[in-house]
């Protein structure tokens, strides 16, 4: 009742805020829900889409010896699964949300996950990677490109080569639409994907899945063809 609340009163004023002041309103916001209840901060559904998501990525390939980065990780929802079975410090979230971050902890701890030692690492919602070293085996954004602008999207595809090996994967989710935003579901076409992740030497793949939100593979197609997006192009309310 009060998320949705929130929620309307925040889509009518997220189309007007600069990207900085986008991010750290929604920044906000989800610290806000998060200190009420971390599991629906992130989309509540915990058990499903927890579950469903960490047997995908074992279907594609992912196997305990793997690194792993969680990019906008939450409260945790698919990151608890994947610290349970990853090898010990093969796992790294990181998210702009000091609550959600503050809510995974618990979690780690409740569940008796502290020995894995999963490195979680608090953002300003930088979407260049510079907040970690390191390439990882797969890279994951589940439900985070859902909640950014179209640029905002482009500029990560154009950064996570930095954090990729040639061998690695990067799986993100998305809700399939015309392109109409509201801040709690941004929607966008698949060729958008396609488009944008090809003008970055990445090869995508659409995946089966049994949510709502669509699964995609990402691949680099040729460490050649990768190249960053200097200055990301100018933000319009439109996309
Ligand atoms: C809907 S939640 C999903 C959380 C988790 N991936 C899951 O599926 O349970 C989206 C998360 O992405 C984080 N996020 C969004 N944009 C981000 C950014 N630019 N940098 C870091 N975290 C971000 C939010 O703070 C939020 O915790």
């Amino acid at each position: 009742m009060l998320k949705q609340a929130i929620g309307r009163t925040l889509d009518r004023i997220y189309p007007w805020l600069s990207d900085h002041v986008f991010l750290r309103a929604y920044a906000w916001e989800t610290n806000l829900m998060a200190s009420i209840d971390p599991e629906a901060a992130v989309g509540g559904n915990w058990e499903q889409i927890g579950a469903v998501y960490f047997q995908d990525f074992i279907k594609h390939g992912l196997r305990p010896q793997h690194t792993l980065l969680d990019f906008g990780c939450g409260s945790l929802r698919i990151g608890r699964h994947l610290i349970a079975y990853l090898d010990t410090g093969n796992y790294t979230g990181a998210d702009m949300s000091r609550e959600v971050l503050r809510a995974g902890r618990r979690v780690v701890e409740a569940e008796g996950l502290t020995f894995k030692q999963p490195r979680l690492i608090q953002t300003q919602g930088e979407l260049d990677f510079s907040f970690v070293d390191g390439r990882f085996d797969y890279v994951i954004a589940t439900s985070v490109f859902t909640h950014l602008r179209r640029h905002q999207i482009e500029e990560c595809l154009s950064n996570v080569h930095k954090v990729m090996q040639p061998s690695s994967t990067f799986f993100f989710t998305f809700l399939e639409g015309d392109g109409r935003i509201t801040r709690t579901a941004f929607r966008q076409p698949f060729y958008f994907y396609e488009e944008a992740a090809s003008r970055y030497g990445l090869h995508v793949n659409r995946e089966a899945s049994p949510l709502e939100q669509q699964l995609v593979s990402t691949r680099r197609s040729s460490q050649k063809s990768s190249r960053s997006l200097s200055s990301p192009p100018s933000p319009s309310l439109a996309d």
